[in-house]
């Protein structure tokens, strides 16, 4: 089967599970897995609430500062920055606020779509994200798109910041995630859709386990 496995698609709005499943799938198949939101928040991060005014020279200098790498297979993939791995510093809702924003510029878009084509090139990789079914790897064999409703990934979300012991409104989680739906969904570049050939995982009623296992099913 890893013979002709290149790359494995999953794309899906926030909160769905794909990192979850994305290194589970990849630890499975004994392949990389690709985080290319995270690409999307370093820009976000780095360039902050003043990219979209900045021309696209500008933009392109700035982005040709930055050089990912891609190591290791499963949960332990490492996406690094210039040789230092990505951490958790990007993980926060305003940065995925700032991402979603700099993920509607074309010039962002093109140079990560690039740097994503071109790590596939050295290693086979789960690649997780909005668009990689639909525009980045539009020739993937393995394609999955899961979804879930807004309400459910918003209680799974503040689940998982109660375990953290970390505060957590729910009404709050569920309105950041709609607002980043319909920043994904609407924009004119890469919308969030799924690709016309990808496999559509409703995962409202289903645990990550279960989710799991419809995905695998497809590699047997
Ligand atoms: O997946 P994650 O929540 O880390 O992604 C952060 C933001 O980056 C998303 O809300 C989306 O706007 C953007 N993104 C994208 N295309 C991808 C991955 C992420 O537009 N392939």
């Amino acid at each position: 089967m890893q013979n002709n496995l290149r790359v494995v698609t999953l794309d899906g709005p926030a909160g769905v599970g794909k990192t979850t499943l994305a290194k589970r799938v990849a630890q499975e198949l004994s392949i990389a897995y690709l985080d290319t939101g995270a690409m999307f928040r370093i820009f976000g991060w780095k360039f902050g609430e003043a990219a979209p005014t900045m021309s696209e020279q500008e933009l392109e200098a700035h982005i040709a500062q930055y050089a990912f790498s891609l190591s290791g297979i499963g949960f332990k993939s490492v996406l690094s920055v210039n040789g230092t791995p990505v951490g958790d510093e990007i993980r926060t809702e305003e940065v995925a606020a700032l991402a979603s924003s700099v993920a509607k510029l074309p010039v962002v878009r093109d140079a990560l779509k690039r740097v994503q084509r071109e790590i596939s090139t050295q290693t086979s990789l789960v690649a997780e994200g909005r668009d990689m079914g639909s525009v980045v790897f539009p020739t993937a064999r393995y394609k999955f798109f899961l979804d879930a409703t807004a309400e459910e990934r918003g209680s799974r979300r503040f689940n998982q910041l109660q375990e953290m012991g970390k505060p957590a409104d729910l009404d709050l989680i569920i309105t950041q995630i709609k607002e980043r739906d319909m920043q994904d969904r609407t924009r004119s570049i890469a919308p969030l859709i799924a690709a016309k050939d990808a496999n559509i995982i409703d995962t409202t009623e289903l645990d990550i386990e279960g989710v799991f296992t419809a995905i695998m099913d497809f590699f047997e």
